[in-house]
């Protein structure tokens, strides 16, 4: 899908499909007031005839206007103006997507950044229109034979501006938007690959794709490594698997200040498939485990998305990948690890895996003397009975860094919600016979997860975004990757880059 923005007017754009609004009060937007006089009134004599109230979500396509020379005009309802919000925003630009899926259309000319909303802008609604529009093209048929049909035709949207010294920072919103939707169907394509395919190497070819670009180094921590550094949390998980565990680490340098600025390090659970290990899981949906890695897959396209738009930060991702099997290699309940901390880990069940490739990461991650650690991970079920699929949830250690991430979330609608790390849930965790057992119980188990997480993160700014109702959606006849939560943590990056410079 091609996107750009123009101030120019109407007649500029013949085969284009005429976008614009209307509210209740039947006020015509100054576009809608352009084609009514073009079309010597045709539009307020529809509106007389009752053809458009201008609820909210009603829409017109109009072929043929008199006197105007565009293919097609959609006229959208916008509902009251004192009531238009953002949401009602989003809403509007997923309906009208949804709806040009059908007719012929090859160019949109919209024009409704001339909605005011209050505490959004034009680069703000650009972003969000390009990313609603990718969410609703998406498709994922690499397995399938007969392509799902979809409408081709349409592959351009302008995005019409009223004024023209705005048209800059309106091209930067494209330029910005463009790398954050190719890397949100980067990490849903990866977390759509079936578990067969992405596999631990194959995860790792991906990664060495970012090999040649600027700014980038990428180093491999195999399994001997890891033996030799004590990572033997991170190790006894992959251990049923075919597959040795394997942690690629990407390093970014764009600080124009230099390599030795403290870095922004993010790590992401990359689990190809968690069958559960010896604790394993009922079958029931344990298809869904293949997205277990899409907290790496996050990681992975962030540094993209970083790398695309020479973001002026260091950023490491690290990617945590291994797979959880079960075989007589396997590690089992009872276990005693000794983590790369020192700490020692009681196994009681071998399903609460993803806290033991993290923490290993976790200390891993001091080496770099970070200005902030964030990790990502689809961690626990008890996080989706708390906040559904809405949000994802957040625990960290510093209220600064929590406060920064709420906020990028409020801005890229990829919502968080914090969950307190108290010192309460600590006893949760406590083992008879080492330091820590992996598993707090039911009560609080989002949290009590985060807790264990907390112990391997006290050297730095840290904060741990659990994504396991987030990550993925899963009806019916619809299942895939959503991409969360790349727009939150690019939003959250950028933010950062306009501090720095
Ligand atoms: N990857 C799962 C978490 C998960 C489960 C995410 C279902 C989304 C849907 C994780 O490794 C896991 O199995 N967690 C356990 C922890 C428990 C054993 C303490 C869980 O949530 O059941
Ligand atoms: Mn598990
Ligand atoms: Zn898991």
């Amino acid at each position: 899908m091609k996107f750009s923005v123009t101030n120019g007017h109407l007649e500029l754009y013949p085969d284009s499909c005429i976008i614009t609004g209307i509210f209740e009060e039947l006020n015509l937007f100054p576009s809608t007031k352009k084609i009514d006089d073009v079309s010597k009134g045709y539009i307020s004599s529809l509106l007389r005839r009752g053809a458009l109230h201008g609820k909210v979500m009603q829409t017109l396509l109009l072929y043929d206007v008199p006197h105007l020379h565009n293919r097609q005009i959609l006229l959208v309802g916008c509902g009251k103006k004192s009531d238009f919000d953002e949401n009602c925003y989003r809403k509007l630009i997923r309906k009208i997507i949804i709806l040009c899926k059908e007719i012929p259309i090859i160019r949109i000319l919209l024009f409704l950044s001339e909605l005011n909303i209050k505490g959004y802008d034009n680069y703000w609604k650009i972003r969000q229109t390009m990313e609603i529009v990718n969410e609703e093209l998406y498709v994922f048929n690499k397995f399938k034979n007969n392509e799902t049909t979809l409408n081709k035709s349409l592959n351009e949207i302008i995005l019409h501006i009223p004024n023209e010294n705005e048209l800059e920072y309106c091209k930067k919103s494209i330029r910005d938007g463009l790398s954050i939707v190719h890397g949100i169907k980067i990490a849903k394509d990866l977390g759509n690959m079936p578990p067969n395919f992405c596999t631990p190497d194959y995860f790792v070819n991906q990664v060495n794709e970012l090999s040649n670009c600027d700014n980038v180094t990428i180093n491999i921590i195999n399994a001997l490594e890891m033996k030799q550094l004590g990572m033997n949390a991170y190790l006894a998980v992959g251990k049923g698997s075919n597959y040795p565990p394997t942690m690629p680490i990407i390093t970014y340098k764009g600080h124009p200040a230099g390599s030795n600025v403290p870095p922004i390090v993010l790590i992401g659970k990359g689990l190809t498939f968690d069958s559960g290990g010896i604790s394993i899981k009922e079958s029931n949906k344990m298809d869904e485990m293949k997205y277990d890695m899409c907290g790496a897959a996050a990681v992975y396209a962030i540094m993209h998305i970083a790398i695309e738009l020479d973001l002026p930060l260091n950023i490491i991702g690290i990617l945590a990948i291994c797979e959880n099997m079960i075989s007589h290699t396997s590690f089992r309940p009872g276990d005693i690890l000794t983590t790369l901390s020192g700490k020692t880990v009681e196994v009681l069940n071998t399903d609460a895996e993803g806290r033991l490739v993290l923490c290993d990461a976790l200390t891993y991650a001091e080496r770099y003397k970070p200005d902030v650690v964030i990790d990502i991970a689809t961690l626990t079920g008890a996080c989706v009975i708390a906040l559904g699929h809405h949000f994802s949830g957040l625990m960290s250690n510093n209220q600064n860094l929590a406060d920064e991430l709420i906020l990028a979330g409020q801005q890229s609608k990829d919502y968080v919600w914090k969950l307190p790390l108290d010192e309460v849930f600590q006893k949760q965790l406590k083992s008879t016979c080492a330091d820590i057992t992996n598993v707090g119980g039911r009560p609080g188990g989002a949290i009590t997860a985060g807790c264990f997480l907390q112990q391997f993160a006290y050297k730095y700014r840290w904060a741990h975004l659990d994504i396991a109702g987030t990550a993925w959606i899963s009806n019916y006849c619809d299942k895939s990757a959503t991409g969360r939560p790349v727009a939150l943590l690019s939003q959250y990056l950028i933010n950062r880059s306009s501090h720095k410079i």
